[in-house]
């Protein structure tokens, strides 16, 4: 942001330039026309130069709030089980889901179903990115059907876990594709537990 500002005060030229253009009223001959186009030029070189150097300074910084939300806490005592809450991650929608017991066991059910279009134990798609289980209860996912991006609906479907209703790709209880045109599972965000009940995502 500095950068801007010092962009800023070299356009202070144009000024110094039309003091100098008042001053010759009393001590100087007046400008002739083509000091006049020579004065007008340079500070529209200076207005150019402002303009290209900013954009390209402001393109080196990486936004304030992209740094801010390279990863993100989620305290997960306030999502009670059969919730779940969507938030951002890096600008892309997330899926926290408490599951229930009853999701739980549909998913470790079909560990093996042959319908599975990208095969995945549920134990695997809770894993912590440092290698550990993660809890069963708790499935971390980015929000983004796998076929063209949208934002699948909970309990919806014929699988019991997330339908996307852009296309009519169905997802089970572990968010693994089961049918439509979607070729991959949801997928699992990287994330680990800080504590019992508060992860980091990212
Ligand atoms: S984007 Fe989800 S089915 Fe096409």
């Amino acid at each position: 942001m500095k950068a801007r500002l010092h962009s800023h005060t070299d356009l202070g030229g144009f000024g110094v330039a039309e003091t100098t253009t008042n001053s010759t009223a009393t001590d100087a001959p007046a400008p002739s026309r083509r000091d006049f186009i020579h004065i007008a030029a340079g500070a529209a070189g200076a207005v150019g130069a402002a303009m290209v150097v900013w954009p390209f300074i402001d393109q080196m910084n990486p936004a304030a709030d992209t740094l801010s939300f390279a990863s993100i806490e989620v305290d997960l005592s306030s999502v009670a089980e059969g919730q779940q809450i969507q938030t951002l991650w890096r600008g892309k929608p997330m899926f926290i889901r408490h599951r229930t017991a009853d999701e739980i066991a549909r998913a470790e059910a079909d560990d093996k179903a042959p319908d599975l279009k990208d095969p995945a134990t549920d134990d695997s798609r809770l894993l912590q990115s440092n290698g550990q289980p993660g809890k069963r209860e708790f499935l971390i996912l980015l929000a983004s059907c796998t076929h063209l991006g949208c934002v699948p609906t909970f309990a919806a479907g014929d699988y019991g876990g997330w339908f996307c209703p852009c296309h009519g790709s169905h997802y089970d209880t572990s968010g693994r594709i089961r049918k439509g045109p979607a070729p991959k599972n949801l997928v699992v965000a990287p994330y680990v537990y800080l504590s019992d009940t508060t992860i980091k995502i990212g």
